[in-house]
Formats: C-alpha cells, sequence, structure tokens
C-alpha cells in the first residue's frame, strides 16, 4: 500500500516539506501583527514558549500516528483506536477546510501586491483598507492561487509537493535575511528591536496567551492532522524527532526573523514611535511597500515584487499542506482518485471562501459579521476573524489535545516510543522522557486548560481569571 500512496524522496524533502506546510503567512503576515496586538516582546515570549514545550511532543506524536499507520488523519486515528475516534481526524479536516478558505483570500493579497509592485505601485500600501474590498480581483487572484495550489496537489508527493518546497524555501530564508540586514540600517531601527525584544510582562492578558496559543498551533501547522498526512509518506528509516526539532526550529526562526524584519520598518516609518502599534492584518502590507519605494525606483520595484512573490510562494507551500490533508482522506477511505479530490475539494474549498473574500469591506454584513468578548470587552469581527478563531485559534489546540491524549493513553506511550524509536539516530533518554511527560500529562492539563478557558471567554464572556 505504501507504493501506491507515494513518499518522500529523502530526510531533506520531507523537512523541507513540513517546513514548507509551516513557514507561510502564518510567520509573515500574521506572526508580526500577532505581536503588535499582543504588545510586543511578551507576546513573543509566551510564543516560543508554547511551540518548545506543547506543541512539539504535539508534533511527534502527530508524525508518528501518520509514519505507524500510513494513513490520512481519519483513516490513522480508526487504525490505532477505533472506529469511535474517526471524529479527531473528521474534526481536523473540517478546521482544515476552513483555514483554507480564508487562507486563500490572503493569499491572494498577497499575490496581488505582487503584481502592484511590479506596476511600481507603491502607495498601495495606504489603500490597504480599499484594496481588500475589491472583491472581484482578489477573488480572481485566489482562483489563480487554488488553482495552482491544486495543480501540485495533484502532481503526488514528489514531483509536486517536495519539489516545489525544496527550491521555494531556501529562496525565501536569504530573502528575508537581506530585508533584515537593510531594515537594521535604517534610522530609529532600535526602537522597533526593543519593542520586539524587551518584554513588557504587564502587557499580558488572558487574550495574549490564547491569541499566543492559536498562532504557535497555527504557524506550526499542528492539531487537525496535516503532520498526520504528511508522517504517513515518511520513511521508517527516518529520525521522527530529529525532524521535528528541524521543521520547529525552520519555522519558530523563520517567524523570529519575520519580526526582526518588520518592526525596525515599523519603527523607521513611525519615526521611533511605537505606541500606536496595535497590529492588525494590515501590518505588512500597509508598511512594506512605503519602504520598498525609499529604496528608490528601480531598487524598489524588484525588491518590492521580490518580496511579495516570495511571501506568495511560502503561502503555496502552506495551501498544499492544507488541501493534501482533505484529498489524502478521500484518496485513502473514500476510494476516490486523487485528479478528482483535488479538484473537487479546491473548488468546494474556494466557494467556501466567498463570504471570506467578501467581508473586508465589500459586504457590510460580512464584514461586521458579529460581537464577540475579548478580555471581557465586546468586539467587533468580520466573517474572516470569525472563521479564523473558530478553526484556528480553538479547533487546533482542542485537536492538539485530543491528539495528546490520544497517543498517551489510546494508543498508548510504549507503542509511541516504539514508533520514536525506529530511525532515531542517537540514544540520548532525556529528550524521549520530556515527549513521553508531555503527552501524557504537561500537553493533555495545560492545552486542555486553555482551550477550555479560552472557549468560555471568548464565546461565553464568562471571565475565569
Ligand atoms: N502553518 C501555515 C502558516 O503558518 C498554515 C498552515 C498550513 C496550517 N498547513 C496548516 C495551519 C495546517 C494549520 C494546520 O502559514
Amino acid at each position: 500500500m505504501a507504493t501506491n500512496r507515494g513518499q518522500f524522496n529523502s530526510r531533506l524533502g520531507f523537512v523541507l516539506a513540513a517546513a514548507g506546510s509551516a513557514v507561510g503567512l502564518g510567520n509573515i503576515w500574521k506572526f508580526p501583527f500577532e505581536v503588535g496586538a499582543g504588545g510586543g516582546a511578551a507576546f513573543v515570549v509566551i510564543y516560543l514558549a508554547f511551540c518548545f514545550l506543547l506543541c512539539f511532543p504535539v508534533m511527534i506524536s502527530e508524525i508518528a500516528i501518520g509514519r505507524k499507520t500510513q494513513l490520512n488523519a481519519v483513516g490513522a486515528f480508526k487504525k490505532l483506536g477505533h472506529h469511535n475516534w474517526a471524529w479527531i481526524g473528521l474534526l481536523g479536516i473540517l478546521a482544515g477546510v476552513f483555514i483554507l478558505s480564508f487562507y486563500n483570500v490572503v493569499a491572494g493579497w498577497a499575490f496581488g501586491y505582487f503584481l502592484q509592485m511590479v506596476q511600481g505601485n507603491f502607495e498601495i500600501g495606504e489603500n490597504f483598507g480599499s484594496y481588500i474590498s475589491e472583491w472581484e480581483s482578489i477573488g480572481l487572484y485566489g482562483l489563480v492561487f487554488m488553482g495552482v495550489t491544486a495543480l501540485i496537489v495533484s502532481k503526488g508527493i514528489q514531483g509536486g509537493i517536495e519539489k516545489a518546497a525544496k527550491i521555494l524555501m531556501p529562496t525565501l530564508f536569504a530573502m528575508i535575511i537581506g530585508l533584515m540586514i537593510y531594515a537594521f540600517t535604517l534610522e530609529n531601527a532600535m526602537a522597533g528591536i526593543e519593542y520586539y525584544l524587551v518584554p513588557d510582562f504587564s502587557e499580558i492578558t488572558g487574550e495574549v496567551i490564547y491569541s499566543a496559543l492559536g498562532q504557535a498551533f497555527f504557524s506550526l501547522s499542528l492539531g487537525m492532522g496535516a503532520l498526520i498526512t504528511y508522517g504517513s509518506y515518511v520513511s521508517r528509516k527516518q529520525d521522527i524527532v530529529r525532524s521535528a526539532a528541524m521543521i520547529t526550529l525552520t519555522d519558530v526562526s523563520v517567524a523570529f526573523l519575520a519580526g526582526l524584519m518588520i518592526f525596525p520598518l515599523v519603527a523607521f516609518l513611525n519615526s521611533g514611535d511605537m505606541s500606536s502599534v496595535s497590529g492588525g492584518p494590515g501590518l505588512i502590507f500597509a508598511t512594506l511597500p512605503g519602504v520598498f519605494e525609499g529604496l528608490g525606483p528601480t531598487l524598489g520595484i524588484v525588491i518590492g515584487a521580490a518580496f511579495f512573490l516570495l511571501l506568495s510562494f511560502a503561502a503555496l507551500t502552506s495551501t498544499v499542506s492544507l488541501l493534501e490533508v482533505p484529498v489524502a482522506y478521500l484518496v485513502d477511505e473514500k476510494k476516490i482518485k486523487r485528479p478528482v479530490a483535488v479538484w473537487g475539494m479546491a473548488t468546494l474549498i474556494f466557494l467556501l471562501g466567498i463570504p471570506s473574500l467578501l467581508g473586508n469591506g465589500a459586504v457590510e454584513q460580512l464584514t461586521s459579521f458579529m460581537t464577540l468578548y475579548r478580555d471581557g470587552q465586546e468586539q467587533m469581527i468580520s466573517f474572516m476573524d470569525f472563521v479564523e478563531l473558530i478553526a484556528s485559534d480553538t479547533f487546533l489546540p482542542l485537536g492538539g489535545t485530543v491528539i495528546a491524549i490520544f497517543t498517551a493513553y489510546i494508543w498508548k506511550k510504549h507503542n509511541l516510543n516504539a514508533e520514536l524509536m525506529e530511525g532515531r539516530e542517537t540514544d540520548s533518554q532525556w529528550m524521549m522522557k520530556y515527549i513521553n511527560f508531555a503527552v501524557m500529562f504537561f500537553c493533555p492539563l495545560i492545552l486542555g486548560a486553555i482551550t477550555i478557558i479560552t472557549i468560555l471567554e471568548r464565546f461565553f464572556g464568562i471571565q475565569v481569571f
């Protein structure tokens, strides 16, 4: 069975594909604006702790479950547990479908910005609000984006997903470093770095903690079976723990560097005044074009276009992984042919994204969609914020909690350990001990508690603390 499902060709191939899934708009677009909304460095500290302490063990569990069963998210739980556990996989697939529905809209923004940069339209940064309300053009870019995603996924594992990641990932990395160095040379850069790196712990509220957790899961592509699915294409000779460490480190580094790049730029544009930074989805889109303009007409166009093209590519290796999850499910469980599953799913998800597309100014009811509680305050959010809140900030940590509980108590610790020992390249014990402790106690308790508190506070306005 393994042979006709496809497999990654090499260790690097898997790590790059999984890192490609992880590194995306979440790192370069979402992370900086979450930092801005969460008050700066305090958010960064909590985010890093979540990534390494809570998310990393969940990632290992997901990859191990996938490799052990060689199945999609639903099939894997059925095989290791019981039919009753299929719902976790289904919940994950549902979350993925909804995440992709709005993610694709933002990918459309990024791709549209590339086209604007090519034409030298640097004013676009100031017109961000009206730009995203033009649903016809953004919809068209989104359609193109979904089409390219589907094309890659339809080509399968090695020829499509692995190949794309190997070329795109390193280029992106180099680009961010280059821009970061440039940002450091600008006036007031230090004020931005300080805002980003010197924590003010009085900024921490419940909301900051939930957003940091949601962001950690989102950025690492965890909690919905994406890494179960990718894990199912991994060879038994590969060291899972080590690969997971490489994926986590790559993802966290790219997010961290993106912050180091953007905050000096923001400080430069605000003449060093960071008190007005509030984050929000417009952060990079509103800021960067003005910076590129400062590079002069030719260089500005070249760098600006390259940046948004690479951002689009980073998004592409992520949309590919989001689409692969429901596709693998349809192919394995429902015996649907890959091309049919791919194009059918892509169409469905594009259609599900239409309310998100329209909810950025085009249709008032979707733009001011509903009121929610944040730190006890009522707040109006758009349809896209709403989907993000349910699918990403709520379902992913919930999925992570259940995956940890499932791994420790249904599949059982010794089976996890046996799977991790296959291909393990060292016999150092402390890491295995931590992973066991985390999946058995730390993740279920802490993740579970934060998830429940988030749901109570956000949706019911019940202040737990
Ligand atoms: N991690 C990606 C990003 O940061 C988004 C993503 C891709 C994702 N696949 C996922 C998020 C699976 C959750 C689950 O942009």
